[in-house]
């Protein structure tokens, strides 16, 4: 089978989230599964830059006389060859993929990314005359949500398949736009892409696609509620026949314990977790500036990464430390980007309390991975969360998460009871109300299985040696593209 996985991010070329992640390690998978893979990604600067083998496969005539040349690129950790959508107008430019310098979308992300798609598209249905037509094409989120409308307009269409991996974001326009991206004009209407007078491009995906799916099952059910749903509610209830949630896989060799390039020290269940993570919490601690004395102490460490946004649940926690510093022995390390109040209060919280709470207001792969290692207990309250990678890795890890019991945590994390951990089922902490009050108190019942070192160890041991791989995720995924 031939499939055109399309995404608007892919590590480690160009990442600013989870998609990112996956738009790495599904496709591999896949390939692993013996799927003709191509992802096809928009040739930012920086994508250019990290890339030394390319060709220029053609150009492609797009609507509106545009033209934009298609690159191929091989990357030593994909393991099929990538295609870039190389238009430098839109691609070009300083700054993250979806935002400028002030933090504000780009103005013209409308076209830029029906660009995307309508390239993704006419790749699709072999454009370039290489040979390669798709059996179905895998679009991903609002960026690539016009790629399945520009195939239903082909006679015979690859199979579409469109993954919500996050519904709060849907990049709306409004119909000068429209008129200017040369639309077919019944494609402004309630039952296509229109929305509350706008037209969304995340809806064009809910509409146009053969098969929906968000990234984990509990997701699926929540977006269709009101408080989830983000408008979206009574569209995605309406194509609930649809609708699938398939749990994210993690890409095991990127995050394993075991061969992370990232440690310093490695580990697994079977061997070494106490040494391995004490050694990494040492180089975690001494690269967040932390004094030798502060090193050596014999206390628990809690962590978290991640975008320092509402969704998080962020607040939650700076919220909750200075009640659980006060209360408990436990010393923090926070490592994001994200919203200014959220990082000033972050910035404050570690000048107050130099040495308890550290933090790294910026995006650092290295501190990311040994965080995970080097941490006992990784907080993640987030108000929703579609699937959520770090709690994965936190399992991994040997990190215990306290999570809200929301989306993907609620499908991956079970709660710490005498009961479950007796049967050897629980690897973390589970809270329910959106509240600091709430996470504060889960916390410390995480606090108080820690000072329990055969009761912690079997949890940690619990969460290790469970299986995050893709290997259901990615079968689940063959069958919505319809392989036989
Ligand atoms: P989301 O996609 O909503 O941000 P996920 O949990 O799915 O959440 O994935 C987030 C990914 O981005 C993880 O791989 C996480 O480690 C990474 N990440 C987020 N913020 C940072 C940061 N400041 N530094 C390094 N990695 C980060
Ligand atoms: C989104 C979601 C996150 C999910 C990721 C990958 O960014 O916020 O929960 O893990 O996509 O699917």
């Amino acid at each position: 089978m031939k499939l055109l996985f399309a995404a608007s991010e892919m590590f480690p070329l160009i990442k600013t989230g989870g998609l990112a992640d996956v738009a790495h390690s599904l496709p591999n998978a896949l390939a692993e599964l013996g799927v003709d893979v191509r992802v096809v990604i928009p040739a930012y600067r920086t994508v250019l830059d990290r890339l030394t083998q390319m060709r220029v496969l053609g150009w492609l005539k797009l609507s509106a006389g545009t033209e934009v040349r298609i690159l191929e690129a091989m990357h030593p950790e994909m393991k099929m060859p990538l295609w870039l959508v190389d238009a430098p107008t839109a691609f070009d430019r300083v700054g993250d993929p979806y935002t400028g310098a002030n933090q504000q979308d780009w103005p013209d992300n409308p076209t830029r990314f029906a660009l995307l798609s309508e390239a993704a598209a006419s790749l699709a249905m072999d454009g370039l005359s290489l040979g390669w037509q798709a059996d179905a094409v895998h679009a991903n989120d609002w960026q690539t949500g016009l790629l399945p409308a520009y195939l239903s307009v082909e006679t015979q269409p690859p199979r579409t398949v469109f993954t919500v991996h996050n519904i709060a974001y849907d990049c709306q326009f409004d119909f000068g736009t429209f008129q200017s991206l040369h639309l077919p004009a019944h494609w402004w209407s309630m039952e296509l892409g229109e929305f509350y007078g706008r037209f969304s491009m995340l809806k064009a995906g809910l509409m146009f696609s053969d098969v929906l799916t968000t990234v984990s099952p509990r997701y699926a059910d929540e977006i269709r509620t009101p408080e989830y749903g983000y408008g979206y509610a009574p569209i995605l209830s309406a194509v609930s026949d649809k609708l699938v949630g398939i749990l994210n896989g993690i890409d095991d060799i990127t995050w394993n314990p075991r061969t992370d390039k990232h440690l310093v020290a490695h580990y697994q269940a079977g061997g070494k977790v106490r040494a391995g993570k004490r050694a990494n919490r040492q180089a975690l601690l001494t690269a967040m500036g932390a004094s030798e004395e502060v090193i050596q102490q014999p206390v628990p460490l809690i962590g978290s990464v991640g975008r320092l946004v509402y969704q998080k649940g962020i607040d939650l926690l700076l919220d909750a430390i200075p009640p659980l510093l006060e209360r408990t022995n436990a010393k923090f390390v926070l490592i994001g980007t994200g919203e200014a109040k959220l990082m000033h209060q972050l910035e404050a919280l570690s000048k107050t309390h130099p040495d308890r709470v550290f933090s790294h207001l910026g995006y650092s792969e290295t501190l990311a991975h040994q965080l995970e290692a080097g941490c006992d207990i990784f907080a993640m309250p987030s108000r929703y969360e579609p699937c959520g990678l770090n709690q994965m890795y936190s399992l991994c890890y040997g990190t215990p998460p306290v999570v809200r019991e929301t989306g993907g945590l609620a499908d991956t994390v079970v709660d710490a009871t005498p009961r479950s951990i007796a049967r050897g089922e629980a690897n973390g902490f589970v809270f329910t109300e959106p509240t600091t009050h709430a996470l504060q108190a889960a916390i410390e019942r995480a606090l108080e299985l820690f000072e329990q070192p055969k009761q912690w160890m079997k949890l940690i041991k619990t969460g290790m040696r469970a299986e995050y791989g893709w290997k259901q995720s990615a079968q689940a995924y063959l069958d919505v593209y319809g392989a036989d």
